[in-house]
């Protein structure tokens, strides 16, 4: 899997790295945009734009956004704020007049927009740079030519462009130079043209009627020109007055088309620079030096030069097309590039994909091969485990059984000689019951084995199972009664409760949930029983309420040996797996169900077989041994605990909840104790408490308060701290071993045990028990590690209590036993245990101890020590003193003969 995403991010990094290459080719350098305020859109003007467009080819960083104003000022101001809005880069005007526009420029070139003024000029400095023509030479040069067509003079019309615009005014100094200068030469009339060919030829046809006498119309551009030579046609004046003309644009309907075919004698060349201003933009963007101003010098094309002009041109025109169209190929050729680009590199993706998804799914076939293989071989080799297992079972169960029936049988004759007396009985009884138990298990097992090998043969028989229910229900009825619980029986009436089953089988399913009933319901406690029929089915169900079942133990409840109460030693757990394999058999369902009133429900389904009818009578229902009820499930014998008085010394508590056992060890510990019993750790608890025994012994498997615990909360109580402990249990592993003595306990012994071990062990504790005594009895001062803390913190609590009331005659057991948190007895039984002394002995030995030490001191007299200690009289000072030191007080304080 690792090597999967390995391989993913490597196939997205490439294709990030591709995606990012191609964006670079596309965008390489920063790009900007350019803003055009075209004065007017006439010839001159689209040539220029024309000029700038093949340009920016190659300025490929370029944009251009052309807007026109139709010689209209106000419009060009509006334009020009437009591209500031816009925050362009770099704008071009190209001025309609000075005035009208120079504040729009101002305000862009004040936003920080560099601006090229092209052509016509605006007021002031507030601008970038400059390019046109020299218009003052241009108006030098036709008044120079005219002088040459004009050698005699003549009256001349001087035809002028749009007021406000710089051209008109410098073209008109230029002229004016040189005519002044010449007297032949009359300009007899200045007419407004405006730049544009249909106002001058209106304005024409009125000047030609006002002025007959006119030899040449000096027009400041060819547009204009030509206009003046329609309204003289109109006249038909057209070939006796000179027409001079200004811009030369070549190409059809051009001024050098007009001077070649004779409408107009002369035009001055006026650079369009349309490709100059693209250059200075791009110098002035990429931040490179530029002049302020660039002007175009400006040369004469009369009619010789124009024919050459207008061959050139046409080879020009020409050449520009092919390269035009040449770029158009080249623009198709790059978006069918680009596109192939897109094309190329989702295909190169989806190949990535592909491989990558076809790479993860042999992986993982690869893997799920591999797992598959594996599971296959596990199953195989559990399979063989399981049958091998089960085989083992099912011969050891049968070898079992032989040695089995060899114990069970020989007992029962023992039995019937009946010559035994009362504990021979209760032993053989208790070696009936539990081989009884055995050889319970093991058939189930055989049986279980039997089903699960599909080895087992259904015997049908035709029976009605209510009447079935009522024979074997009664076998529990003792039982019941024996144990305070009440056991119900209801039948929904009048259904047919007839089927077809094997009886013996569905006696045990009967017999097992009635055992798993009795075994978890307590004393006090219900177990209801309920047969009704629903469509094809009949049911029976079998609830109580005794522990609750949960939901996770449902689940498992009718798996192979799967155990709810582990802690319950007389259960293998195959009891219901055995009643589900049953069921199972029948077609039927066994289910378990939770009640509103939280009881635990088994309920049985057996389907009615088709051919019920025919199927052979069951006979006589058997009715389940009472006796092996009561022996198997639950005795109700109680054990009477010992009477304990508080001389009592060896007082045993047994604490298993298996009755068997406690009444085998109160049976074989009687002769040397006093035994007292309880059948769960809590009671245990409550007894040890209550009674101090010597010494506990004690199970670990229990349920609730295990064994542990018991020992945990003992070793706490400064009542029973002193109490040795020893756990007697099924498990014998080395961990629970220490984990038992960890939390206390004395000694540890593994079940299967043996009575001598025990016994020894038990008096070996006892015995340790009894050196310690001397300990505590003897000494005044309390220092010893052999004991408990808890042991030692109460002795030192006691002591100190004693010495603290040591003069108080009237000190009493029960102030003591209260003012330590303790019963009379308990107090009494705990410094039995501790010292080998009643408290009152105790006290009395510590009172003289005292007094022997106050005597020594030679500082008192036996009257004072006889107060100081706590006696009433020193009559019974002296008698006390004597019985225990084995002399009088008044030997003790006589001075030593020696000294
Ligand atoms: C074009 C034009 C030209 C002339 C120039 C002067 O709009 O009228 O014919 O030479 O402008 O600005």
């Amino acid at each position: 899997m690792q090597t999967i995403g390995k391989i993913f991010k490597i196939l997205a990094l490439g294709i990030a790295i591709f995606l990012l290459a191609s964006c670079l080719k596309q965008t390489s350098g920063k790009t900007y945009n350019i803003g055009l305020s075209q004065c007017s859109d006439d010839a001159w003007r689209t040539k220029m734009n024309q000029e700038m467009r093949r340009e920016l080819l190659f300025h490929p960083e370029l944009s251009l956004e052309i807007r026109s104003a139709d010689d209209n000022s106000v419009k060009q101001s509006a334009d020009i704020d437009y591209f500031i809005s816009k925050k362009v880069d770099l704008l071009i005007v190209a001025p309609n007049e000075a005035n009208g526009v120079t504040d729009a420029v101002t305000r862009a070139y004040d936003a920080g927009i560099p601006v090229i003024v092209a052509d016509r000029r605006v007021n002031g400095d507030k601008y970038t740079s400059f390019i046109g023509g020299d218009n003052f030479q241009v108006g030098v040069l036709i008044a120079e030519f005219l002088d040459t067509r004009l050698p005699d003079g003549g009256n001349v019309i001087e035809l002028l462009g749009l007021e406000g615009s710089t051209p008109a005014i410098q073209r008109h100094n230029g002229f004016q130079s040189v005519v002044s200068r010449n007297h032949k030469i009359n300009v007899i009339a200045q007419v407004r043209g405006n730049w544009l060919g249909d106002i001058a030829e209106t304005a024409m046809d009125s000047a030609f009627s006002v002025y007959p006498d006119v030899q040449a119309v000096v027009s400041q551009n060819d547009l204009m020109a030509i206009g003046a030579y329609n309204a003289a046609r109109k006249v038909g004046r057209e070939n006796d007055i000179l027409f001079l003309g200004v811009d030369a644009l070549a190409g059809p309907g051009g001024g050098v088309e007009a001077v070649s075919d004779g409408r107009l004698d002369a035009s001055v060349s006026y650079a369009t620079v349309g490709d100059l201003l693209i250059k200075r933009a791009s110098q002035i963007l990429e931040h490179k030096s530029f002049p302020k101003d660039t002007i175009i010098e400006s040369v004469l094309i009369d009619r010789e030069s124009a024919d050459v002009m207008m061959y050139v041109s046409s080879e020009i025109d020409h050449n520009i097309s092919t390269i035009e169209m040449l770029q158009s190929k080249i623009d198709v050729f790059w978006n069918a590039y680009d596109q192939q680009n897109v094309i190329i590199l989702l295909i190169l993706a989806f190949v990535a994909l592909l491989i990558a998804s076809l790479i993860y799914l042999l992986v993982v076939y690869k893997q799920k091969q591999v797992a598959n293989q594996k599971l296959a071989k596990a199953t195989e080799e559990l399979a063989k485990a399981n049958a091998s297992k089960l085989a083992f079972y099912t011969n050891v169960s049968h070898d079992f059984r032989t040695p089995l029936t060899l114990v069970t049988d020989p007992l029962e004759q023992i039995d019937k000689i009946g010559s035994l007396n009362a504990q021979q009985e209760e032993y053989l009884k208790l070696a009936r019951q539990n081989s009884g138990i055995l050889l319970r298990l093991i058939n189930q097992i055989l049986d279980f084995r039997k089903i699960e090998s599909k080895m087992f043969e259904l015997k049908l028989v035709k029976v009605n199972i209510v009447e079935c229910v009522n024979t074997w229900i009664t076998s529990f009825a003792l039982l019941a009664k024996k144990n305070h619980i009440s056991l119900e029986l209801n039948v929904e009436q009048g259904a047919d409760y007839t089927i077809g089953v094997d009886v013996n089988l569905i006696e045990r399913v009967f017999y097992n949930l009635m055992s798993n009933a009795f075994k978890f319901t307590p004393e006090n406690g219900t177990i209801n029983v309920k047969i009704w029929r629903d469509g094809n089915n009949s049911l029976f169900s079998i609830s109580d309420n005794g522990l609750p079942i949960t939901e996770e133990q449902s689940k498992n409840i009718f798996n192979d040996f799967y155990q709810v109460d582990t802690t319950h030693s007389d259960g293998s757990g195959i009891g219901l797996a055995l009643v589900k394999n049953i069921v199972d058999l029948h077609n039927g369902v066994v289910e378990l169900r939770h009640s509103d009133n939280s009881e635990t429900m088994f309920v049985v389904s057996l389907p009615v077989v088709d051919n019920v009818e025919s199927l052979p009578e069951a006979g006589v229902i058997r009715q389940i041994s009472t006796e092996k009820v009561m022996i198997e499930l639950k005795d109700d014998e109680r054990l009477v605990d010992d009477n304990v008085s508080d001389e009592d010394q060896n007082i045993v508590l047994v604490i298993d909840d298996n009755f068997g056992i406690r009444k085998y060890l109160k049976s074989v510990m009687s002769e040397k104790y006093k035994v007292i019993t309880a059948a769960s750790g809590e009671e245990g608890v409550n007894k040890a408490l209550q009674y101090v025994p010597t010494i506990i012994v004690c199970d670990v498997a229990m349920p609730g308060m295990d064994g542990f615990e018991v020992c945990e909360r003992l070793k706490k109580e400064t009542i029973t701290s002193h109490i040795p402990i020893i756990l007697l249990t099924a498990y014998a592993l080395d961990e629970q071993r220490i984990h038992g003595l960890e939390n206390g306990a004395e000694s540890y012994i593994a079940k299967p045990f043996k009575t001598e071990v025990l016994l020894a062990q038990m008096e070996s504790l006892i015995k340790n028990r009894f050196l310690i005594k001397n300990v505590y009895g003897e000494s005044l001062s309390i220092h010893t590690q052999r004991v408990s803390p808890a042991d030692d913190t109460f002795m030192q609590k006691l002591t100190s209590y004693i010495d603290d009331n040591i003069s108080d005659s009237d000190l009493n057991v029960e102030d003591m036993g209260s003012d330590l948190g303790m019963s009379r007895a308990q107090l009494y039984r705990k410094v039995k245990s501790l010292t080998n002394y009643s408290p009152n002995e105790f006290v009395r030995n510590r009172r003289l101890k005292k007094a022997r030490n106050l005597l020594l001191s030679k500082q008192y007299t036996i009257s004072d020590v006889c107060y100081q200690t706590g006696f009433s009289s020193p009559s019974y000072f002296t008698k006390c003193y004597s019985d225990y030191f084995g002399e009088t007080p008044t030997s003790t304080i006589k001075p030593d003969p020696a000294t």
